[in-house]
């Protein structure tokens, strides 16, 4: 029995998807959620419902108790994560789970010198307990999801021509989170992959000067990049009405960027799909030019 946390969220359903897809029988398949009236969708494709949370340990042991396969989709709060994942990796072990995926975090600078390090610490931690832990593991290195750049951009790129973002040029290596949940997929599948730690990312990596380019060529109007400093940025957003938390998380993910830390690219993910993944210039073609029309 494959069990799925993070089921209620994108990355755990479209791998629950992708299961289905590749022939494993629903009645195989089960979802750790939280909240049982958010996984509707779920109970109608036929996958059982475990309700658990990663703040409660006893809720976990009972929910993978006869799990064979877990995937452990890590969790959303940064600020709670370390003890939340310790519970998840402690209870598996105690139910007896075999084989534990993680998703996990790829970055150059596993340091706390990181402008990441606060999404990092807990991911890292996290790789450690699992390999202390004596199951089998896979650890899936996922770098930022192609799908959160026009996040990035903001949503008035286009009418704004603008591009404003402190990563000058430093590249960052993206893929869709479906991808990665396609191949998260295969790797539940089959019994290769125990021992390995992939890291899922593209073979090619990019500036924002870059995306600026591909989106005049899409779009058809001069989109600009200026990449001004930590401190201004986050004075300019704030002045805008943004809120500090996003102004913090956009910056750091920008300042890593601009510091080399996300130019990784590699052909793991690739070799798992079996195929190309889909280039960035696909990816904004298919979310610009909708709205060009
Ligand atoms: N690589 C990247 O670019 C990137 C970007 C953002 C996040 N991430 C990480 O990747 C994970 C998966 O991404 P996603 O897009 O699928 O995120 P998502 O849509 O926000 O889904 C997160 C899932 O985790 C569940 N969850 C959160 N806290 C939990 C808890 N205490 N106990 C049990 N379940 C809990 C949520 O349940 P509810 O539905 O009940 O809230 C939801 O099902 C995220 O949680 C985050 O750790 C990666």
């Amino acid at each position: 029995m494959i069990l799925v946390t993070g089921a209620t969220g994108n990355f755990g359903k479209s791998t629950i998807d992708f299961l289905i897809k590749k022939g494993i029988s629903s009645t195989n398949i089960v979802a750790l959620v939280r909240d049982e009236a958010k996984a509707a969708d779920l109970t109608n494709k036929g996958v059982a419902l475990r309700i658990g949370d990663y703040d409660n340990y006893s809720s976990l042991v009972n929910a993978f108790t006869g799990v064979e396969k877990l995937l452990f989709v890590s969790g959303s709060d940064i600020v709670n994560r370390n003890a939340q994942h310790q519970n998840v990796v402690s209870a598996a072990k105690e139910a007896g789970v075999k084989h534990l995926v993680y998703t996990s975090f790829l970055g150059k600078d596993e340091t706390p010198a990181s402008p990441l390090w606060m999404v990092a610490e807990s991911h890292l931690n996290t790789e450690k307990w699992l390999k202390e832990s004596g199951m089998n593991y896979t650890i899936l290195k996922n770098t930022l999801y192609m799908d959160f750049i026009p996040v990035f951009l903001g949503e008035n790129v286009l009418e704004n021509g603008l591009i404003y973002l402190p990563a000058g040029n430093g590249k960052v290596g993206t893929v869709l989170r479906v991808e990665m949940a396609e191949a998260t997929a295969n790797i539940l599948t089959s019994d290769q992959h125990s021992g390995k730690t992939y890291r899922f990312t593209s073979h090619e990596a990019f500036s924002y000067q870059e995306v600026a380019q591909h989106l005049t060529e899409i779009t058809g109007r001069t989109i600009n990049y200026i990449s001004p400093t930590a401190d201004e940025f986050a004075k300019t957003l704030t002045e805008h009405g943004v809120p500090a938390e996003f102004i913090g998380l956009f910056s750091s993910f920008a300042v890593a960027q601009a510091n080399g830390e996300l130019e990784m690219v590699g052909s793991d993910l690739e070799q798992l799909l079996g195929r190309k993944t889909t280039s960035l210039h696909t990816f904004l073609k298919q979310v610009y030019s909708l709205s060009t029309k």
